[in-house]
Protein backbone atom coordinates (compact mmCIF):
# COMPACT_ATOMS: atom_id res chain seq x y z
CA UNK A 1 0.00 0.00 0.00
CA UNK A 2 2.36 2.36 0.61
CA UNK A 3 4.58 1.32 -2.54
CA UNK A 4 1.37 2.61 -4.15
CA UNK A 5 1.56 5.96 -2.52
CA UNK A 6 4.80 6.96 -2.68
CA UNK A 7 4.34 5.76 -6.95
CA UNK A 8 1.28 7.89 -7.31
CA UNK A 9 3.06 10.83 -5.66
CA UNK A 10 5.82 10.17 -7.87
CA UNK A 11 4.24 9.79 -10.72
CA UNK A 12 2.09 13.46 -9.47
CA UNK A 13 5.36 15.38 -9.08
CA UNK A 14 7.89 13.92 -11.75
CA UNK A 15 5.98 12.09 -14.39
CA UNK A 16 7.05 8.91 -16.10
CA UNK A 17 7.75 10.20 -19.15
CA UNK A 18 5.59 8.74 -22.36
CA UNK A 19 7.56 7.95 -25.85
CA UNK A 20 4.58 7.47 -28.42
CA UNK A 21 7.25 6.17 -30.92
CA UNK A 22 5.62 2.20 -31.56
CA UNK A 23 2.94 3.16 -29.60
CA UNK A 24 -0.73 1.83 -30.53
CA UNK A 25 -3.50 5.02 -29.86
CA UNK A 26 -6.82 4.64 -30.62
CA UNK A 27 -8.47 7.84 -30.91
CA UNK A 28 -12.54 8.34 -30.89
CA UNK A 29 -13.49 11.49 -32.72
CA UNK A 30 -10.66 11.13 -34.65
CA UNK A 31 -12.14 13.28 -37.45
CA UNK A 32 -12.64 16.48 -35.84
CA UNK A 33 -10.69 19.39 -35.18
CA UNK A 34 -9.29 18.04 -31.84
CA UNK A 35 -9.00 14.85 -32.72
CA UNK A 36 -7.33 15.01 -35.58
CA UNK A 37 -4.85 17.56 -34.27
CA UNK A 38 -4.19 14.79 -31.52
CA UNK A 39 -3.92 12.14 -34.43
CA UNK A 40 -1.59 14.20 -36.48
CA UNK A 41 0.99 15.26 -33.59
CA UNK A 42 1.01 11.65 -32.16
CA UNK A 43 1.98 9.98 -35.28
CA UNK A 44 4.92 12.97 -36.32
CA UNK A 45 6.22 10.79 -33.10
CA UNK A 46 6.36 7.72 -34.35
CA UNK A 47 2.74 6.06 -32.74
CA UNK A 48 0.16 4.21 -34.79
CA UNK A 49 -3.24 5.97 -34.52
CA UNK A 50 -6.32 4.11 -34.89
CA UNK A 51 -9.12 6.78 -35.66
CA UNK A 52 -12.52 5.75 -34.86
CA UNK A 53 -15.44 8.10 -36.07
CA UNK A 54 -18.86 8.07 -37.48
CA UNK A 55 -17.59 10.36 -40.63
CA UNK A 56 -16.08 7.59 -43.01
CA UNK A 57 -15.06 9.86 -45.61
CA UNK A 58 -13.47 12.72 -42.99
CA UNK A 59 -12.04 9.37 -41.03
CA UNK A 60 -10.34 8.32 -44.06
CA UNK A 61 -8.81 11.25 -44.72
CA UNK A 62 -7.04 12.04 -41.92
CA UNK A 63 -5.63 8.95 -41.93
CA UNK A 64 -4.78 9.31 -45.39
CA UNK A 65 -3.02 12.60 -44.60
CA UNK A 66 -1.06 11.62 -41.42
CA UNK A 67 2.70 10.92 -41.67
CA UNK A 68 3.95 7.21 -41.41
CA UNK A 69 7.34 7.05 -39.47
CA UNK A 70 8.88 4.10 -38.97
CA UNK A 71 6.98 0.75 -38.81
CA UNK A 72 3.46 2.83 -38.04
CA UNK A 73 0.26 1.54 -38.91
CA UNK A 74 -2.32 4.38 -39.28
CA UNK A 75 -5.99 2.77 -40.00
CA UNK A 76 -9.98 4.34 -39.66
CA UNK A 77 -12.37 2.64 -37.81
CA UNK A 78 -16.01 3.73 -39.00
CA UNK A 79 -18.69 2.99 -36.38
CA UNK A 80 -21.49 4.92 -34.26
CA UNK A 81 -20.54 4.57 -30.57
CA UNK A 82 -23.83 5.19 -29.89
CA UNK A 83 -24.25 1.29 -30.61
CA UNK A 84 -22.91 -0.76 -27.97
CA UNK A 85 -22.73 -3.60 -30.80
CA UNK A 86 -20.82 -1.68 -33.25
CA UNK A 87 -18.47 -0.15 -29.98
CA UNK A 88 -17.84 -4.47 -29.51
CA UNK A 89 -17.12 -4.87 -33.27
CA UNK A 90 -14.41 -1.50 -32.90
CA UNK A 91 -12.39 -3.11 -30.24
CA UNK A 92 -12.93 -6.82 -32.23
CA UNK A 93 -10.97 -5.19 -35.01
CA UNK A 94 -8.68 -2.86 -33.30
CA UNK A 95 -7.48 -6.18 -30.80
CA UNK A 96 -7.21 -8.06 -34.80
CA UNK A 97 -5.02 -5.17 -36.05
CA UNK A 98 -2.72 -4.27 -33.14
CA UNK A 99 -3.22 -6.86 -30.92
CA UNK A 100 -2.52 -4.39 -28.27
CA UNK A 101 -3.77 -0.75 -27.04
CA UNK A 102 -1.23 1.39 -25.30
CA UNK A 103 -3.37 4.79 -25.21
CA UNK A 104 -7.16 5.63 -25.61
CA UNK A 105 -7.90 8.82 -25.66
CA UNK A 106 -12.27 9.11 -25.48
CA UNK A 107 -12.74 12.16 -27.79
CA UNK A 108 -16.05 11.75 -29.71
CA UNK A 109 -18.61 14.25 -28.58
CA UNK A 110 -21.48 16.78 -30.13
CA UNK A 111 -23.07 19.95 -28.83
CA UNK A 112 -26.44 21.42 -30.10
CA UNK A 113 -27.73 24.65 -29.30
CA UNK A 114 -31.45 23.69 -29.20
CA UNK A 115 -33.08 25.39 -26.31
CA UNK A 116 -34.52 23.01 -23.64
CA UNK A 117 -37.88 24.16 -22.74
CA UNK A 118 -38.41 22.82 -26.92
CA UNK A 119 -36.06 20.42 -27.79
CA UNK A 120 -37.41 16.51 -28.35
CA UNK A 121 -36.65 14.16 -26.35
CA UNK A 122 -34.79 11.83 -29.04
CA UNK A 123 -32.43 14.59 -29.25
CA UNK A 124 -31.86 15.11 -25.33
CA UNK A 125 -30.97 11.22 -25.04
CA UNK A 126 -28.85 11.30 -28.20
CA UNK A 127 -26.66 14.08 -26.95
CA UNK A 128 -26.48 12.14 -23.40
CA UNK A 129 -25.93 8.62 -25.26
CA UNK A 130 -23.33 10.25 -27.22
CA UNK A 131 -20.85 12.26 -24.97
CA UNK A 132 -21.38 10.38 -21.66
CA UNK A 133 -22.26 6.54 -22.36
CA UNK A 134 -20.55 5.94 -25.18
CA UNK A 135 -17.26 6.42 -24.25
CA UNK A 136 -18.37 4.29 -21.05
CA UNK A 137 -18.98 1.24 -23.36
CA UNK A 138 -15.63 2.21 -25.48
CA UNK A 139 -13.30 2.38 -22.19
CA UNK A 140 -15.20 -0.60 -21.27
CA UNK A 141 -14.56 -2.92 -24.61
CA UNK A 142 -10.78 -1.31 -24.78
CA UNK A 143 -9.61 -2.07 -20.95
CA UNK A 144 -8.32 -6.10 -21.98
CA UNK A 145 -6.33 -4.12 -25.32
CA UNK A 146 -5.27 -1.55 -23.01
CA UNK A 147 -3.96 -4.04 -20.13
CA UNK A 148 -1.71 -5.88 -23.08
CA UNK A 149 0.54 -3.14 -22.96
CA UNK A 150 3.28 -2.18 -20.42
CA UNK A 151 2.34 1.16 -19.20
CA UNK A 152 -1.48 1.89 -20.50
CA UNK A 153 -3.17 5.27 -20.18
CA UNK A 154 -6.71 6.41 -21.11
CA UNK A 155 -7.63 10.31 -21.86
CA UNK A 156 -11.11 11.58 -21.92
CA UNK A 157 -11.39 15.12 -23.44
CA UNK A 158 -14.17 16.31 -20.94
CA UNK A 159 -15.30 20.40 -21.04
CA UNK A 160 -14.79 23.13 -18.50
CA UNK A 161 -18.30 22.62 -18.90
CA UNK A 162 -18.08 20.09 -16.55
CA UNK A 163 -17.15 22.78 -13.98
CA UNK A 164 -19.55 25.63 -15.03
CA UNK A 165 -23.64 25.44 -15.62
CA UNK A 166 -24.20 26.51 -19.21
CA UNK A 167 -27.93 28.24 -20.08
CA UNK A 168 -28.26 27.39 -23.69
CA UNK A 169 -26.67 23.43 -23.18
CA UNK A 170 -27.92 22.21 -20.23
CA UNK A 171 -27.72 18.43 -22.08
CA UNK A 172 -23.92 19.16 -23.09
CA UNK A 173 -23.17 20.36 -19.10
CA UNK A 174 -25.20 17.16 -18.02
CA UNK A 175 -22.94 14.75 -20.12
CA UNK A 176 -19.47 16.49 -19.40
CA UNK A 177 -20.44 16.72 -15.64
CA UNK A 178 -21.27 13.48 -15.43
CA UNK A 179 -18.14 12.59 -17.68
CA UNK A 180 -15.91 14.01 -15.44
CA UNK A 181 -17.28 11.97 -12.11
CA UNK A 182 -17.15 8.63 -14.66
CA UNK A 183 -13.48 9.23 -15.56
CA UNK A 184 -12.60 10.23 -12.11
CA UNK A 185 -14.03 6.68 -11.00
CA UNK A 186 -12.75 4.96 -13.33
CA UNK A 187 -9.61 6.49 -12.19
CA UNK A 188 -9.59 5.32 -8.79
CA UNK A 189 -10.71 1.58 -10.02
CA UNK A 190 -8.35 0.88 -12.28
CA UNK A 191 -4.92 2.48 -10.51
CA UNK A 192 -2.06 1.78 -10.65
CA UNK A 193 -2.33 -0.19 -13.71
CA UNK A 194 -3.97 1.85 -16.26
CA UNK A 195 -3.30 5.75 -15.68
CA UNK A 196 -6.93 7.34 -16.16
CA UNK A 197 -6.85 11.03 -16.87
CA UNK A 198 -9.51 13.50 -18.41
CA UNK A 199 -8.38 17.61 -20.37
CA UNK A 200 -11.07 19.82 -19.93
CA UNK A 201 -10.65 22.57 -22.18
CA UNK A 202 -12.97 25.90 -23.26
CA UNK A 203 -13.79 27.10 -26.02
CA UNK A 204 -11.62 25.88 -28.88
CA UNK A 205 -11.86 26.25 -32.40
CA UNK A 206 -13.06 23.50 -34.35
CA UNK A 207 -16.46 22.97 -36.26
CA UNK A 208 -18.15 22.00 -33.12
CA UNK A 209 -17.72 25.48 -32.10
CA UNK A 210 -18.13 27.04 -34.96
CA UNK A 211 -21.64 25.28 -35.87
CA UNK A 212 -22.15 25.94 -32.21
CA UNK A 213 -21.71 29.99 -32.40
CA UNK A 214 -23.72 29.79 -35.71
CA UNK A 215 -26.22 28.29 -33.85
CA UNK A 216 -26.03 31.13 -31.27
CA UNK A 217 -24.95 28.49 -28.33
CA UNK A 218 -23.12 29.53 -25.17
CA UNK A 219 -22.03 33.10 -25.15
CA UNK A 220 -20.74 33.25 -22.06
CA UNK A 221 -17.02 30.90 -23.33
CA UNK A 222 -15.74 33.75 -25.39
CA UNK A 223 -14.69 35.38 -22.71
CA UNK A 224 -11.22 35.41 -24.24
CA UNK A 225 -10.91 34.19 -28.07
CA UNK A 226 -11.53 30.38 -28.93
CA UNK A 227 -7.46 28.49 -28.13
CA UNK A 228 -7.02 25.85 -31.11
CA UNK A 229 -6.67 22.63 -30.77
CA UNK A 230 -2.87 22.07 -30.70
CA UNK A 231 -3.28 23.94 -27.56
CA UNK A 232 -5.56 21.04 -26.44
CA UNK A 233 -3.20 18.29 -27.92
CA UNK A 234 -0.34 20.47 -25.43
CA UNK A 235 -2.32 19.49 -22.40
CA UNK A 236 -2.96 15.99 -23.50
CA UNK A 237 0.70 15.86 -24.08
CA UNK A 238 1.00 16.72 -20.63
CA UNK A 239 -1.02 14.42 -18.98
CA UNK A 240 0.73 11.51 -20.85
CA UNK A 241 4.22 13.04 -19.61
CA UNK A 242 2.95 12.95 -16.33
CA UNK A 243 -0.45 11.34 -15.73
CA UNK A 244 -2.91 12.44 -13.18
CA UNK A 245 -6.59 12.82 -13.39
CA UNK A 246 -7.05 16.15 -15.48
CA UNK A 247 -5.35 19.20 -17.02
CA UNK A 248 -6.80 22.15 -18.32
CA UNK A 249 -5.38 23.93 -21.28
CA UNK A 250 -6.32 27.48 -20.24
CA UNK A 251 -5.43 26.68 -16.43
CA UNK A 252 -6.10 30.85 -15.19
CA UNK A 253 -9.36 30.26 -16.86
CA UNK A 254 -10.13 27.22 -15.32
CA UNK A 255 -9.33 28.51 -11.96
CA UNK A 256 -11.73 31.62 -12.33
CA UNK A 257 -14.69 29.02 -12.92
CA UNK A 258 -13.64 26.73 -10.21
CA UNK A 259 -13.70 30.18 -7.48
CA UNK A 260 -16.86 31.32 -9.55
CA UNK A 261 -19.00 27.67 -8.79
CA UNK A 262 -17.49 27.54 -4.87
CA UNK A 263 -20.48 29.69 -3.72
CA UNK A 264 -22.93 27.94 -7.01
CA UNK A 265 -25.71 30.91 -5.09
CA UNK A 266 -23.91 33.56 -6.27
CA UNK A 267 -23.87 32.05 -10.07
CA UNK A 268 -27.19 34.36 -11.10
CA UNK A 269 -25.57 37.50 -10.05
CA UNK A 270 -21.89 36.94 -11.20
CA UNK A 271 -23.10 35.90 -14.71
CA UNK A 272 -24.03 39.45 -15.72
CA UNK A 273 -20.30 40.34 -15.25
CA UNK A 274 -19.94 38.15 -18.27
CA UNK A 275 -22.32 38.03 -20.01
CA UNK A 276 -21.91 41.18 -22.08
CA UNK A 277 -18.03 40.27 -22.87
CA UNK A 278 -19.24 36.66 -23.91
CA UNK A 279 -21.63 38.43 -26.34
CA UNK A 280 -18.96 40.52 -28.02
CA UNK A 281 -16.49 37.83 -27.78
CA UNK A 282 -18.82 35.54 -30.22
CA UNK A 283 -20.10 38.07 -32.32
CA UNK A 284 -16.14 38.85 -32.76
CA UNK A 285 -15.34 35.06 -33.74
CA UNK A 286 -18.41 34.49 -36.46
CA UNK A 287 -16.69 37.64 -37.50
CA UNK A 288 -13.28 36.39 -37.98
CA UNK A 289 -14.48 32.86 -38.96
CA UNK A 290 -16.54 34.88 -41.84
CA UNK A 291 -13.17 36.46 -42.85
CA UNK A 292 -11.05 32.92 -42.51
CA UNK A 293 -13.80 31.48 -44.93
CA UNK A 294 -14.94 28.67 -42.64
CA UNK A 295 -18.27 29.85 -42.55
CA UNK A 296 -19.91 31.41 -45.44
CA UNK A 297 -23.56 33.50 -45.67
CA UNK A 298 -26.14 31.52 -47.84
CA UNK A 299 -29.40 33.11 -48.35
CA UNK A 300 -28.29 35.66 -45.78
CA UNK A 301 -28.05 32.94 -43.29
CA UNK A 302 -24.57 31.82 -41.69
CA UNK A 303 -23.53 28.26 -42.66
CA UNK A 304 -20.28 26.03 -41.71
CA UNK A 305 -18.27 25.96 -45.14
CA UNK A 306 -17.97 21.81 -46.07
N1 LIG B 1 -14.51 22.70 -29.54
C1 LIG B 1 -14.69 23.10 -28.31
O1 LIG B 1 -14.90 24.30 -28.04
C2 LIG B 1 -14.60 22.11 -27.17
C3 LIG B 1 -14.49 22.61 -25.85
C4 LIG B 1 -14.43 21.71 -24.80
C5 LIG B 1 -14.44 20.35 -25.05
N2 LIG B 1 -14.54 19.90 -26.31
C6 LIG B 1 -14.58 18.45 -26.52
O2 LIG B 1 -13.53 18.08 -27.40
C7 LIG B 1 -13.87 16.86 -28.05
C8 LIG B 1 -13.60 16.98 -29.54
O3 LIG B 1 -14.46 17.95 -30.08
P1 LIG B 1 -14.10 18.86 -31.34
O4 LIG B 1 -14.22 20.24 -30.88
O5 LIG B 1 -12.86 18.38 -31.99
O6 LIG B 1 -15.40 18.58 -32.23
P2 LIG B 1 -15.57 18.01 -33.71
O7 LIG B 1 -17.02 18.14 -34.00
O8 LIG B 1 -14.59 18.62 -34.62
O9 LIG B 1 -15.18 16.47 -33.52
C9 LIG B 1 -16.04 15.53 -32.91
C10 LIG B 1 -15.92 14.22 -33.67
O10 LIG B 1 -16.70 13.23 -32.97
C11 LIG B 1 -17.34 12.43 -33.97
N3 LIG B 1 -18.54 11.80 -33.39
C12 LIG B 1 -19.63 12.43 -32.87
N4 LIG B 1 -20.53 11.53 -32.50
C13 LIG B 1 -20.01 10.30 -32.77
C14 LIG B 1 -20.50 8.98 -32.61
N5 LIG B 1 -21.72 8.72 -32.11
N6 LIG B 1 -19.71 7.95 -32.98
C15 LIG B 1 -18.48 8.19 -33.51
N7 LIG B 1 -17.98 9.43 -33.68
C16 LIG B 1 -18.74 10.47 -33.33
C17 LIG B 1 -17.70 13.43 -35.07
O11 LIG B 1 -17.98 12.76 -36.30
C18 LIG B 1 -16.48 14.32 -35.10
O12 LIG B 1 -15.53 13.86 -36.03
C19 LIG B 1 -15.33 16.59 -27.67
O13 LIG B 1 -15.37 15.66 -26.62
C20 LIG B 1 -15.82 17.93 -27.20
O14 LIG B 1 -16.92 17.83 -26.32
C21 LIG B 1 -14.62 20.75 -27.39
Amino acid sequence: MRGQFVRALRDLMHGRGFDPAGKVVVVTGGAGGIGSALADRLARAGASIAVVDRDAPRARAVVAGLPVRAGARHHAFVADLTDPAQVSEVADDVGSTYEVVDVLVNNAAMTSAERFATRSMASIEEELTVNLTSPLFVTRAVIPLLRRAPDPRIITTVSLAALMPQAETPVYCASKFGLRGAMMSIALDLAPGIAVSSVLPSATDTRMLRQEAIDGGNALQFQTPPQTPADVVDAVFSLLDRPRLEAYPKPREARLVRAATVFPNLLPALMVFFQGKGERGQREYLDDLLERGHVVRVDGRLELAP
